[in-house]
């Protein structure tokens, strides 16, 4: 019988436009041509379906986030690497997720707000600035930098393509991956 895959979450959180999605559906990419079981959880589905009842205030966010970290903790068990994208801004509920999922890897997309309000990929710090959103995080809301993240991605100064390269080099490290994966 061939090994059973471990399954692990990695979790990854950051400004809007810092580029959590696009480098968690590349990870994902890389993932599933190796044949690993894969699932996603994106903050823009997620919102759509999921939590579609929620806003956007603390305890709405929160209650986002416990609910994506159920359905992760899951998968998880079950052996699936899972990949969330939420801005998941707040310290404590992503600590919450840590000790509920247990395989967890907090990866922390950073980048200035400048660069991420420059990238606007959907016009929404526009928006934000003209308050015509309310509660954006950045802009109107914080932002709780993770102190202990497994990983921490510079997107300013990266390719996508290096930034990928370096969760998959974190999780051989952490031994969820072979060496020569
Ligand atoms: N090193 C990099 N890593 C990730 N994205 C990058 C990098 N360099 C440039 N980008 C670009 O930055 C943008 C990031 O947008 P993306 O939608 O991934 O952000 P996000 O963090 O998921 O935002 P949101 O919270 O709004 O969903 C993309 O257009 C991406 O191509
Ligand atoms: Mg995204």
């Amino acid at each position: 019988m061939c090994q059973e895959q471990k399954g692990f979450t990695l979790w990854f959180t950051g400004l809007p436009c810092s580029g959590k999605s696009a480098v968690a559906d590349r990870v994902a990419e890389i993932l599933r041509s190796r044949n690993l079981k894969v699932e996603r959880l994106d903050g823009d589905i997620v919102r759509k379906s999921l939590c579609r009842d929620l806003g956007f205030s603390r305890e709405h966010r929160n209650e986002n986030i416990r609910r994506v970290t159920f359905v992760a903790k899951l998968l998880t068990r079950n052996g699936v690497a899972v990949l969330t994208s939420f801005i998941s801004p707040y310290r404590e509920i992503r600590d919450e997720a840590r000790r509920e999922i247990g395989e967890f890897i907090e990866v922390y997309v950073k980048c200035p707000l400048e660069v991420c309000m420059a990238r606007d990929v959907k016009g929404m710090y526009q928006k934000a600035i003209k308050g015509e959103i309310k509660e954006f995080t950045g802009i109107s809301d914080p932002y709780e930098e993770p102190l202990q993240p497994e990983l921490v991605l510079e997107t300013d100064k990266e390719t996508l393509e290096e930034s990928a390269q370096k969760v998959i080099n974190c999780l051989k490290k952490l031994g969820y991956l072979d060496h020569n994966f």
